[in-house]
């Protein structure tokens, strides 16, 4: 029996992520609470006072947006105290930035977590705040433990953590919804397609875990001399499917480390034209231009 087995946890705006862990929670901690700021229906037990919900919580799961944790931990002054244990969830947001923001009053953790929580197939990455000592690490991992896999990492791993494990689930439904679309096309119906794309993903993933091999162990494994597959491996190198997945990942660290503030913040998506630079860009001498040195700074082919 665990020695954290009646532990009270309280989960910290319910939206989509809060949502998952608290409903992935219930079932092995009883005691789950949510914090909420509009009563709204949901299987979840909630409330909307903050001050009870302090009281009866002793781990506190902040999974707000990263820009309302300051606002949010602020204002609760003392009513936090260093009987709690707070774990972040928010992206970006680093133990030194949970520490200043609950001015030291308790132990923090910082979590990188995912989506598939629900299912009971999360991936946890715990870092420890300064003041989270071995009990505390040891509790912050059999809770996400209910959750998944659970591991602690330093620090300097989160943000990467956060492109692989807190971003992966979102490029593997596009890469799924990939799969089912070549399976229509090939005259699959979509709910067998993506079926069947599904279970291979969880079968050659589980593979991969259990057995300890390189992917590309694996992969030789299924790939016969002038066979099927390797007609599929080389199509797949022909669309850059690896360097799209690196550079997909390198991203969203990117972002991550920009929406923590650890980063010069500089907007992803390209610029508008403002009005002047449309002007310039209309007269047939500057597109000409403008065309001619995009085609210097384009890469040559085959290189
Ligand atoms: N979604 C993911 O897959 C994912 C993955 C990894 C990490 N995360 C992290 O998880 C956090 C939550 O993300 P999300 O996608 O779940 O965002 P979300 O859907 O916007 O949920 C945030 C919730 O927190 C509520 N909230 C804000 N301040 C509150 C307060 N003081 N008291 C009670 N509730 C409060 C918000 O309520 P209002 O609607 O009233 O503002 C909202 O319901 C973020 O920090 C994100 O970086 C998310």
């Amino acid at each position: 029996m665990s020695e954290f087995q009646n532990v009270s946890i309280g989960v910290v705006g319910l939206g989509k992520l809060g949502s998952v862990i608290a409903r992935g929670l219930r079932n092995r901690y009883p005691a789950v609470q949510g914090l909420v700021r509009r009563a709204n229906k949901t299987d979840v037990d909630t409330t909307t006072d903050a001050n009870a919900f302090l009281r009866g919580a002793r781990i506190v799961i902040l999974a707000v947006k990263p820009a309302q944790a300051k606002e949010t931990l602020s204002a609760w002054g003392d009513q936090l105290t260093s009987s709690h244990l707070l774990i972040s969830v928010c992206a970006g947001l680093t133990t030194q930035q949970l520490e200043e923001f609950t001015q030291g009053r308790c132990p923090v953790v910082r979590a990188v977590t995912n989506t598939p929580c629900l299912v009971g197939e999360g991936m946890t990455g715990l870092v420890a705040g300064v003041g989270a000592g071995e009990t505390e690490m040891r509790l912050a991992r059999e809770v996400f433990s209910a959750l998944g896999r659970a591991l602690v990492i330093p620090e300097s791993k989160a943000d990467a953590m956060t492109g692989i494990a807190g971003c992966g689930p979102a490029f593997v439904f596009q890469i799924l919804e990939g799969l089912m679309d070549a399976g229509i096309r090939n005259g699959l119906a979509a709910r067998e397609a993506l079926e069947m794309a599904a279970q291979t993903l969880i079968g050659a993933s589980q593979m991969v875990l259990q057995t300890g091999q390189h992917p590309s162990e694996l992969r030789n494994q299924v790939t016969t001399p002038g066979g099927a597959t390797i007609e599929g491996v080389v199509a797949m190198e022909k669309g850059r499917v690896r360097a799209t997945l690196i550079e997909a990942v390198t991203v969203s660290v990117k972002r991550a480390k920009e929406l923590g503030g650890l980063a010069p913040k500089k907007p992803l998506r390209p610029r508008k034209a403002t009005a002047a630079r449309k002007r310039s860009a209309s007269t047939p001498a500057r597109r000409s231009a403008l065309s001619s040195s995009r085609a210097r700074r384009r890469p040559k082919k085959g290189l």
